[in-house]
C-alpha cells in the first residue's frame, strides 16, 4: 500500500510532522506499507494567480509552470492521503491553501477516486472544525463517494496532563486503523444517491454553461457516472426529476445576457 502524506507546515520539524511520523509508525507496524513525503514548503508549486483557466478551459492551460503536473501524476500512483496542516487563523496555512487552490479543478472534474484521504490538523487550542471542513473538499474529495477520515489534535506550545496525551494518543491509533483498513479496499466507490445527483448537476450547469466551462462540458458529455458504471434505471430516474428541479431553481446561475459587472468579460 502507497501513502503520501503532504505537509502544509513551513516547518519542517514541526508538531504536524510528529503527529505524521507516529501515523507512520503505526501503518508501518499494521502491514505492507510505504510511505512518502512531500513538503509544500519545498515543492515547486507556485501560488495561484486566479486566471480560472484550469477550471473553465482544462489544467493544461494553467499558465504556471512548475511542478503542479508531476505531483498529480504523483498522487494518482497512490492507495491513500495524508494532508497535514497547522491552524492557522482558524483555517488551514497558505501552503495548504495554495496546493487546494493549485488542484481546485478537481472539484469540477474529479480524478481521486480510488484514493482515500486522511485530514490531519494540528492547532494549539482553536480553529480545527474551520480548517478541517476546508480541507476535506480537496483534491476532488467533495466529488463522489470518496472516504475521508478526519483527526483534530491540540499541540499547545506547554507541557500537557497525562490524560490529555493518552486521548490523543488514543485518537491517532483510531484514526490511523480507520484509514489503513480504507485504503486496503481499492475499488471504486459506488455512488450514494446524493453523489450521483451531484454528478447530474454538474453534468446538466457544464451543458448549459458550456461556452464558459468548455472542459468541463467535454469532461461530463456522454457519461453515466464519474467512472464507467451500471446505473439503476429507477433511481437514475428519480435523480434526474430532482436535479430537473434544482436546475430550475437555479435559473438565475444560468447564463443570461446581460454583463455585470460592465466591465468583466463572462467568457474566461
Ligand atoms: C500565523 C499563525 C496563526 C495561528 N492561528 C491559530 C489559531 O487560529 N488557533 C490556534 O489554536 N492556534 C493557532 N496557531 C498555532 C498553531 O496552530 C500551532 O502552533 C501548531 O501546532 C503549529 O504546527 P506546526 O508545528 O506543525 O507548524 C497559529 C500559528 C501561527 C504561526
Amino acid at each position: 500500500m502507497k501513502i503520501i502524506a503532504v505537509m502544509g507546515s513551513p516547518k519542517e520539524k514541526g508538531s504536524g510532522h510528529k503527529i505524521v511520523k507516529m501515523i507512520e509508525d503505526r501503518m508501518i507496524a499494521m502491514g505492507n506499507v510505504e510511505f512518502e513525503y512531500l513538503f509544500l514548503k519545498d515543492a515547486n508549486l507556485k501560488p495561484c494567480i486566479g486566471c480560472y483557466n484550469c477550471m473553465a478551459k482544462g489544467e493544461e492551460k494553467c499558465p504556471l509552470k512548475d511542478d503542479r503536473a508531476a505531483i498529480e501524476q504523483k498522487l494518482l500512483t497512490a492507495d491513500g492521503f495524508i494532508l497535514s496542516s497547522p491552524v492557522y487563523m482558524h483555517s488551514v496555512s497558505w501552503l495548504m491553501k495554495n496546493f487546494m487552490d493549485r488542484f481546485a479543478y478537481l472539484s469540477h472534474r474529479p480524478r481521486f477516486h480510488r484514493q482515500k484521504m486522511l485530514i490531519v490538523v494540528n492547532t494549539s487550542i482553536t480553529g480545527e472544525k474551520t480548517a478541517l471542513s476546508t480541507l476535506k473538499i480537496a483534491l476532488g474529495h467533495d466529488r463522489g463517494a470518496q472516504n475521508v477520515q478526519e483527526l483534530a489534535i491540540a499541540t499547545p506550545p506547554w507541557p500537557q496532563t497525562e490524560r490529555a496525551v493518552a486521548e490523543k494518543e488514543r485518537a491517532i491509533d483510531v484514526s490511523t486503523k480507520k484509514f489503513y483498513q480504507a485504503c486496503l479496499d481499492t475499488s471504486l466507490p459506488l455512488p450514494t444517491f446524493n453523489s450521483y445527483m451531484d454528478f447530474l448537476m454538474m453534468q446538466k450547469f457544464s451543458l448549459i454553461c458550456r461556452q464558459y466551462l468548455p472542459a468541463d462540458y467535454t469532461f461530463y458529455n456522454g457519461k453515466v457516472y464519474y467512472f464507467d458504471m451500471k446505473v439503476n434505471p429507477i433511481k437514475a430516474a428519480a435523480a434526474k426529476a430532482i436535479v430537473g428541479i434544482y436546475i430550475y431553481l437555479m435559473k438565475d446561475m444560468s447564463p443570461g445576457n446581460v454583463l455585470w459587472p460592465a466591465t468583466k468579460s463572462l467568457s474566461h
